[in-house]
């Protein structure tokens, strides 16, 4: 069998499989990318709320679907997401390219350098000063571990994953005295944070509470900012990012109705303002809308990356049907957050203190 890259492009090209730059990719995502546009408009011109749709996040479980979102998703192979991840912080969420549709479209940040803006903006934020004690839901492959580490000698971080593969990763990174990951001050939990006893977790240890990318899993928005508090000292402060919208899109509300869904269970996407509403066990300090086009172009960056390593994973990993999968997720993750300028679809930044 022909294993050149040549070869195994031509037999995913004559499979219907193509790359991002191809004219083909190109126009899939264009009408994608219109259909997404006409439904913003729509909830724009005419939006629904929450309440009249008859969803409350005030009620229900945590999290939901957590093992089949493992299953589906994080636990994927690893050489899938070396494919595309930076290399220095391995990061699997949105880079930080700029505040405004041009400064994001002229920046000539690298990906690398745009993850590491992205977590400079959330260290801002989230006014770390480097001696907390650090507790980051949804650690992902300890991007946030690796900067906060680096940055600040005497910073400690706690990171929970429910991930074996993420697991199996940090682990063997954790044996190398010479990475920040290999730090004492860095401590690994394995699990789901909704799950675990809340005395497991380190009851009233933390000053900082933090995620990265994982609230989209969130239904109870009351349960888990009351689960947050009991982790935090009195004067302790919480920071969240997550992917929202400007206003409800009613099918984004319901994982089982949407491809995105299919890709992430149990996921959702709120609008902006209902995370700030929580205020039961704190007070908002601050709350942001972070330009979608900057998730555009994470995406475009990861989707070329995977498509450079596409004939290796061929060759190693993937069928043709597993590269048509993850093929097609960054062209629709692309095209939900490129209409209206990355005005409508992007991620929020909420800042909480503790309440005391
Ligand atoms: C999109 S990744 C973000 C990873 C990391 N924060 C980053 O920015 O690179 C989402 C992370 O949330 C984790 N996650 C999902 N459900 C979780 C749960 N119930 N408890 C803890 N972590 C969870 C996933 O395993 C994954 O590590």
């Amino acid at each position: 069998m022909d294993t050149s890259p040549e070869s195994i492009r031509h037999k995913l090209a004559q499979a219907g499989i193509h790359g991002p730059s191809s004219n083909n990719l190109r126009l899939y995502e264009d009408r994608l990318t219109r259909f997404f546009a006409r439904e913003y408009q729509r909830y724009t011109d005419s939006p629904v709320s929450l309440n009249e749709l008859g969803i409350s996040t005030d009620e229900g479980p945590i999290m939901e679907e957590t093992e089949l979102l493992m299953d589906r998703h994080y636990d994927e192979d690893l050489d899938f997401f070396n494919s595309f991840l930076d290399a220095r912080y391995h990061a699997y969420s949105m880079a930080y390219y700029g505040d405004t549709p041009t400064s994001i479209r002229q920046s000539e940040a690298t990906l690398e350098e745009a993850q590491h803006a992205k977590f400079d903006l959330i260290a801002e934020r989230a006014q770390i000063e480097g001696h907390e004690r650090v507790f980051n839901i949804g650690c992902g492959f300890g991007s946030l571990e690796t900067y906060l580490l680096e940055r600040f000698p005497n910073l400690q971080i706690v990171g929970i994953t429910p991930s074996k593969v993420q697991v199996a990763y940090l682990r063997q990174r954790m044996k190398d005295p010479n990475d920040p990951l290999g730090s004492a001050r860095f401590t690994l939990m394995e699990g789901a944070f909704d799950q675990l006893p809340l005395n497991s977790l380190g009851t009233k240890r933390y000053n900082l509470v933090i995620s990265v990318a994982v609230l989209e899993q969130v239904r109870n928005m009351s349960a888990i900012l009351r689960r947050i508090s009991g982790l935090l000292t009195p004067q302790g402060q919480t920071f969240h990012h997550f992917i929202t919208s400007r206003y409800v899109i009613p099918q984004f509300l319901d994982p089982t109705r949407t491809r995105i869904g299919w890709y992430f269970p149990g996921g959702r996407v709120w609008p902006h303002d209902e995370f700030s509403r929580h205020s039961e066990h704190f007070d908002l300090a601050g709350y942001w809308f972070v330009n979608g086009l900057n998730y555009w172009r994470t995406l475009d960056e990861w989707h070329r990356r995977f498509w450079e390593e596409a004939p290796f994973l061929y060759a190693n990993t993937f069928d043709a049907g597993d590269i048509a999968h993850w093929n097609n997720y960054f062209s629709l993750c692309k095209a939900v957050f490129a209409p209206m300028d990355g005005n409508f679809y992007g991620n929020s930044h909420y800042l909480f203190r503790a309440r005391h």
